[in-house]
């Protein structure tokens, strides 16, 4: 490939420049300038930059979690800076060797060195602090060496077994074969810990309002508030059922029901939403409440395989009513991808493989759908980002 840009990519960059100047504060646009950077960066790649690039994690990486698990981040003061001698003793690290890790990570944004051997954070490294976001890293380095053996899992594995819910690449690399994802991932409770918070973070990073319009119901849930008005499957901690009753200005006096495992809701940290019912319950068994309004279930189908997916949704059409919707909030794959299409929903679905699942395009959710008894009756997209939706769906 020629070293000089070509045309695709000298529009690319005009239309970065223009929408800089347009303002990139609101979430989404910002989002859009980062995606379109992106899209600029893999259109000028000629060949051994793009290896080296994608190389990088290697280079960064480690100093980062040598940074994070020496509680660097925390040590550095929000509001202020550090000296090295400083943090080398509060991190208990020598301040020669920290001082080699800082400067990698400082070619990226992450702190600044406001004078010789003095540091302080940037929006870019205050992120990683645990009061920030460092349980989203943390999720992502849990689970990074079970992704690393995938490759080795399908030399030994064929694609059937990849579907059987105890032979999932993420059980089998821990050397848990036998179980599912999430007794695998329960079974170790530093883990589990890890996991859920990070959840908890990466669920708050995709909406849940903003499609389907929750307050719209509000007349028929006053009506018969002895119907629950959310029942949230599968629900964690309980993210979607706070967004709602924000979205709605409380319960419109009906039941919102939050079922998980009962260790999810109950167990070391448990879940205090005020206005919401803990109903420990796990999701293959019969659905204990009957003919709510709505029938929640947000990023849970994306882990099972069609044949788990059905036993899921048949609990819940079971415990239907006419009037009853299931909503389901996820992800609906784009039918295409080319440069700069945003890798994440395919990076969601290569992780969903290692646990035993997969993302859908449209026409997947709706023969899962179909196979249920289910019909859907609107696709809300949001409409920043098309890919997220919540599928509202009722008996066929
Ligand atoms: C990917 S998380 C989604 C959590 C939540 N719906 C959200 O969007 O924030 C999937 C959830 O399903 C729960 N889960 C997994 N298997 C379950 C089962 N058999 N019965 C009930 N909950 C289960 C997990 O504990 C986890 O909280």
């Amino acid at each position: 490939m020629a070293l000089v840009p070509d045309t695709s990519a000298l529009v690319e960059a005009e239309q970065l420049v223009a929408d800089l100047r347009d303002n990139g504060s609101a979430p989404a646009q910002h989002a859009k300038i980062l995606q379109r950077l992106d899209k600029l960066r893999s259109l000028l790649h000629t060949g051994l930059d793009s290896l080296l690039f994608h190389a990088r994690p290697f280079q960064i990486l480690p100093a980062l979690n040598v940074l994070i698990e020496h509680g660097v981040f925390d040590a550095v003061p929000v509001h202020g800076d550090a000296s090295i001698d400083d943090l080398a003793s509060k991190v208990k690290l020598d301040a020669a060797i920290l001082t080699r890790f800082l400067r990698i990570v400082l070619t990226q944004g992450i702190f600044k060195e406001k004078a010789p051997g003095v540091y302080e954070h940037t929006p870019a490294s205050a992120i990683f602090r645990t009061d920030q976001g460092a349980s989203l890293y943390r999720l992502c380095t849990v689970q990074f060496p079970q992704w690393w053996r995938v490759s080795e899992y399908l030399q030994t594995h064929s694609a059937e077994e990849a579907q059987d819910a105890t032979k999932v690449p993420y059980s089998w690399a821990l050397g848990k074969e036998g179980m599912t994802y999430y007794e695998a991932l329960e079974d170790d409770s530093t883990v589990a810990d890890a996991w859920h918070k990070g959840m908890t973070m990466i669920q708050a990073t995709q909406p849940i309002s903003g499609m389907f319009p929750f307050h719209t119901l509000k007349a028929v849930v006053e009506a018969e508030p002895q119907r629950a008005f959310v029942v949230d499957v599968g629900g964690g901690r309980g993210n979607a059922l706070v967004a709602i009753m924000q979205e709605c200005g409380g319960n419109y006096g009906a039941k919102m029901v939050l079922q998980d495992f009962e260790q999810v809701l109950e167990g070391t940290d448990p879940v205090r939403i005020p206005g919401v019912e803990n109903m420990p319950n796990d999701f293959f068994d019969p659905q204990p409440v009957k003919d709510a309004h709505i029938y929640y279930l947000r990023n849970v189908l994306h882990n099972h395989y069609d044949k788990r997916s059905q036993v899921i949704l048949r609990q819940i059409v079971d415990a239907m009513s006419p009037t009853s919707r299931v909503l389901i909030g996820e992800m609906i794959l784009p039918s295409s991808t080319t440069a700069g299409t945003d890798p994440f929903p395919f990076f969601m679905d290569i992780n969903m493989f290692m646990e035993g699942g997969l993302e859908r395009s449209e026409q997947q959710w709706a023969e899962l759908l179909g196979e249920v008894g289910l019909k859907i009756d609107k696709i809300w997209r949001l409409p920043d980002n098309p890919v997220q939706s919540t599928i509202e769906a009722s008996l066929r």
